[in-house]
């Protein structure tokens, strides 16, 4: 990690006010003044601030039931970022692994923990999101088959080269169906559906690789991830 986040992450410090202190050449790393802020350190590295040890906190993962009118970004823009929703110290610190539109709700995972997040939303990884979809047309019954099929096979996208993944498709009702994507384009999603002359009407992701978003949080709600849910990432 770099050595300015780990200066934030062992003490109250903004990253501001830890470029400042590096600049005056108060941190050593192993004994030697650094004074570079991107320099790189590792958890076995002594690392001092005015001759005090430091010690980095523990990394959060967290899932949130993300409500319709916020942004998945560090910054506002004409709506809040979901960062407001937290509550907690230093909750700025943390970033979103795999944004979902302002318009659609269900599961975020949020950390600061940039090689856990890395596993979620490289597209090296192939990490599975399953989204529930409502659908302005209903799919009728000769409909179905077709459509899994196609969505199988992959969909050709306005303004993309390559047909998308794999993706599978279960027929829940008329209106309503649970995909599953191993992608993140942008508005993928609606993107899909409107390739095969349908129109996405409400969007809720249930599911990133195994974790499942807690039933009993409601929209605007989080809670910390469990070590199993942590490090069902980890070992992927
Ligand atoms: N696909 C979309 O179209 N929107 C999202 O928010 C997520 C996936």
């Amino acid at each position: 990690m770099r050595l300015d986040k780990f200066i934030c992450k062992s003490t109250e410090l903004t990253r501001t006010e830890a470029k400042k202190l590096l600049k005056k050449g108060e941190v050593r790393v192993n004994g030697e003044v650094i004074k570079n802020p991107a320099f790189q350190v590792h958890a076995n590295n002594d690392i001092t601030l005015d001759g005090q040890s430091l010690i980095a906190r523990e990394s959060r993962y967290i899932m949130l039931n993300k409500p319709m009118d916020f942004i998945c970004s560090n910054v506002d823009e004409v709506y809040p970022s979901v960062l407001h929703l937290l509550e907690i110290d230093k909750a700025f610190d943390l970033h979103i692994a795999g944004r979902l539109d302002a318009d659609t709700t269900g599961l975020i995972l949020i950390t600061d923990d940039g090689r856990w997040s890395h596993n979620i939303i490289s597209p090296k990884k192939d990490c599975a999101k399953t989204y529930r979809v409502w659908l302005r047309d209903d799919i009728n019954s000769e409909q179905q088959q077709t459509l899994i099929e196609q969505f199988q096979q992959g969909i050709q996208l306005h303004g993309e080269k390559q047909l998308t993944k794999p993706a599978l498709l279960n027929i829940i009702g008329p209106d309503q169906v649970l995909l599953t994507i191993t992608e993140g384009k942008y508005h993928q999603v609606k993107r899909m559906f409107a390739a095969v002359g349908n129109k996405v009407v409400g969007l809720h992701r249930e599911q990133i690789g195994k974790i499942k978003l807690d039933k009993s949080l409601s929209l605007g709600q989080w809670r910390f991830l469990t070590q199993t849910e942590v490090e069902s990432f980890a070992l992927t």
